[in-house]
């Protein structure tokens, strides 16, 4: 094993995702505009940007080609410390959409068929080339650079080696943000020998739970003949340190969001709106993974099993609009609008709706209103890297300290599971039976269950992930 440099704490970091904490939009009159990105990674680094500057590269969501519109994006990007990485367009829908969403994405979820394809794999090793070319040109010898995602997963070699020739020492951190599912599942794809390559050329690998740690270290072993010591991994004379680096939110920004005016306002006029009623809320990104079928199925179930409750409970379900270019994510769109309009025509009254459906992004004062007034968070994902959904609910249920129900599949059972109602999101009655429990549960065991979640939200926060991520890999290789 190699020395490959030696430990610094304050050098210059620099942080590459597909995705940037802002998403380039072009409007109708052609100037751009930035909007803030939704999902977990940008959540996650958030948490680091209050104590840590660092420079962030990704895809800003196009790719013109004339030079002065680039230089527009680039200006706009620079005030947030973020870097453009331009893509071409057909080459990023094929690494985005072709092999990133349509390929690894479901394997990563263990869904079964997916089908391999050449093309979409070229166009993601083409873009992990292009990454690894920038973020070369870019790092100072010696910085530290913090890879995230799944669409990166060759990142760290091919920087590692063009950071080589160059004569730059390479120090880089590679952070998955959904499962790692066990050998049998990743097996099936025909390539998962260069993708567990290509992170092994990281000097720290992290995952979000014990189990997603175990499996990558396993396939290592069993695919690549790599030998697992302790919490390290040898390959090819390279010892990679592996870990479990528990993610978080910044539960502040929520706390002081509920005490802004305007939000303690619209949190009455919600209450107002639905007195004598349970609210359950839901929030997910429209994705096969979060078993939005399942959660309408699991709460028609409740509406029948428990018919007292009809016109007394309304689910509120923000669905946010994700991969909309991806058929999987067409398809369910369609399902679950007619599921929901199923079961509003069938239970719904001129009075009352059994569903009010969102099928938007929403404004975070609003978001942060919903998590404040429902007394159930209902959480239905087949498979989740973590769930920071189920955080967020916490943080913002001080007052009313609402029951979290939780799938048992979400990365965040592992560590909310004591708190939460746990169930399994393939059974139907179970999922119903976990709501009436959570509306029948007493204020006692409420309180007893919240104190326990939230004092885990507010110990492990986004930024205690971030600075441990940091530290730990700047350390360098053992
Ligand atoms: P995933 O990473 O799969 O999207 P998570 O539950 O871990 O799932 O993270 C979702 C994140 O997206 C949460 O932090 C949530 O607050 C955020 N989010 C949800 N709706 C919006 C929105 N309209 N705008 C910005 N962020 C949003
Ligand atoms: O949870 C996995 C993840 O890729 C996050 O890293 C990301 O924040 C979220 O899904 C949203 O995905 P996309 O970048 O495709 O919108």
């Amino acid at each position: 094993p190699s020395i490959e440099f030696a430990p610094d704490t304050k050098r210059n970091l620099i942080v590459v995702s597909n995705r940037l904490p802002l998403s380039v939009k072009r409007n109708e009159d052609g100037s751009y505009q930035a909007c803030v990105s939704s999902g977990g990674l940008v959540t996650s680094l958030s948490g680091l940007t209050k104590t840590t500057s660092f420079r962030w590269f990704g895809w800003p969501g196009l790719s013109p080609t004339e030079p002065s519109e680039r230089e527009e994006i680039r200006r706009s990007l620079a005030a947030h410390n973020a870097m453009p990485v331009f893509l071409d367009e057909k080459l990023a829908q094929a690494h985005y959409n072709g092999f990133s969403n349509s390929i690894l994405w479901p394997t990563l979820h263990y869904q079964s068929g997916v089908a391999f394809d050449d093309e979409p794999w070229k166009a993601y090793i083409k873009v992990n080339e292009i990454f690894a070319d920038y973020i070369t040109d870019a790092a100072q010898n010696g910085e530290l650079i913090w890879v995230h995602d799944y669409h990166l997963m060759l990142l760290p070699q091919m920087v590692r080696e063009r950071m080589l020739r160059k004569g730059k020492s390479a120090c880089i951190g590679f952070s998955l943000h959904t499962p790692f599912p066990a050998g049998e599942a990743l097996r099936v794809l025909p390539v998962a020998k260069e993708l567990l390559q290509g992170m092994l050329s990281s000097t720290l690998v992290g995952f979000h739970t014990d189990d997603y740690k175990l499996n990558f270290t396993e396939s290592c072993q069993n695919l690549l003949g790599a030998q697992p010591q302790d919490s390290t991994i040898l390959y090819k004379d390279r010892l990679v340190r592996v870990g479990r680096f528990t993610v978080g939110i910044d539960p502040e920004k929520f706390t002081e969001t509920l005490k802004v005016d305007q939000v303690q306002s619209r949190i009455e006029q919600l209450g107002e709106r639905y007195k004598g009623v349970k609210l359950i809320l839901g929030v997910d990104r429209l994705d096969y993974i979060k078993g939005l079928t399942q959660k309408l199925h699991g709460y028609e179930q409740f509406l029948t099993d428990y018919p007292n409750w009809q016109g007394k409970i309304v689910l509120i379900q923000v669905a946010v609009p994700s991969r909309e270019d991806v058929r999987e994510y067409q398809d369910l769109e369609t399902q679950i609008s007619c599921q929901v309009g199923k079961i509003n025509g069938r239970f719904g009254k001129p009075e009352y709706s059994p569903i009010i459906y969102l099928h938007r992004s929403i404004p975070f004062t609003e978001l942060a209103a919903l998590y404040s007034v429902a007394d159930i968070c209902l959480l239905t994902s087949h498979r989740d890297g973590m769930n920071l959904v189920a955080f967020e609910y916490v943080a913002c249920q001080e007052q009313r300290n609402g029951v979290l129900v939780l799938s048992e599949f979400a990365g965040a059972s592992a560590f909310m599971g004591k708190g939460a109602v746990q169930f399994h999101p393939a059974n139907i009655k179970e999922i119903s039976q976990s709501i009436h429990k959570a509306l029948l549960m007493s204020k006692e065991e409420r309180k007893e269950r919240y104190d326990m979640l939230r004092h885990f939200v507010d110990t492990n926060t986004s930024t205690r992930w971030g600075q441990t991520f940091v530290e730990e890999l700047s350390k360098g290789a053992v």
